[in-house]
């Protein structure tokens, strides 16, 4: 499973990209709007710092604007990926994505046939959002499974994204159920690395050192 960051942050981006497991970048309109920025200017830097995909999400609702404004995203650079809802009008935007070469990112996924949809429509990504499943009482990570599933059975190529990581559990269940990609807040990333237990080891090893060293 492959590692994305959720975020329009440049620092998070940069210290994601500094570890050296960043494979992309997925942003969505709240993030955006959280960082008061330009969009179109932070996405050119996005992509230069990263190699691959960035997803960027179209806020029109209708197909022949979605692929206006997808285009104009798709244009900032080869590496951008249209991310686009699932909508009716979505699809529509997806074929005609697919048709002219650009990758697109189905987010709002919230059942497997939404995801199978998407997929046959020409989703390179579809983002199913295990967060906001748990949030309602359902368990976002079977359905996760259950794309994973269909998607093999039918030896389908669109890649699945889990989406709306809360926490270091989901991003290990979400690889056991066969995501090929999970995208991560920066703070579930800092979690991922840190183990009190590495902290003590690490705190021991060095304490033990300077003792056998000490005025050497
Ligand atoms: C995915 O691409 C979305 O940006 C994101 O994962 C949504 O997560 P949230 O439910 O924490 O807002």
């Amino acid at each position: 499973m492959k590692f994305f960051i959720d975020t329009a942050n440049l620092d998070d981006v940069r210290l994601a990209h500094d570890l050296g497991i960043l494979d992309g970048v997925t942003t969505n309109p709240s993030l955006v709007a959280k960082e008061g920025i330009d969009f179109k200017a932070r996405l050119q830097e996005i992509t230069e710092i990263v190699n691959g995909s960035v997803s960027a999400e179209v806020i029109t609702t209708e197909a022949e604007e979605m692929i206006k404004e997808g285009k104009e995203l798709a244009a900032i650079a080869p590496n951008v990926t249209v991310k686009v809802p699932m909508t009716l009008e979505g699809l529509k935007a997806v074929k005609v994505f697919k048709e002219d070469g650009i990758e697109t990112n189905v987010t709002l996924i919230f059942s497997s046939v939404q995801a199978l949809l998407a997929a046959r429509a020409g989703a390179t990504y579809v983002s199913p959002f295990i967060g906001r499943l748990d949030d309602i009482g359902h368990n976002g990570l079977d359905l996760v499974g259950e794309i994973s599933n269909i998607f093999n059975v039918h030896s389908i190529d669109t890649q699945i994204i889990a989406a709306s990581v809360r926490h270091p559990v989901h991003v290990a269940e979400a690889a056991k159920q066969g995501a090929h990609i999970a995208t991560i807040p920066s703070k579930v990333i800092h979690q991922l690395v840190t183990h009190p237990l590495t902290d003590k080891g690490l705190d021991a090893f060095l304490a033990d050192w300077e003792k056998a060293n000490n005025g050497k």
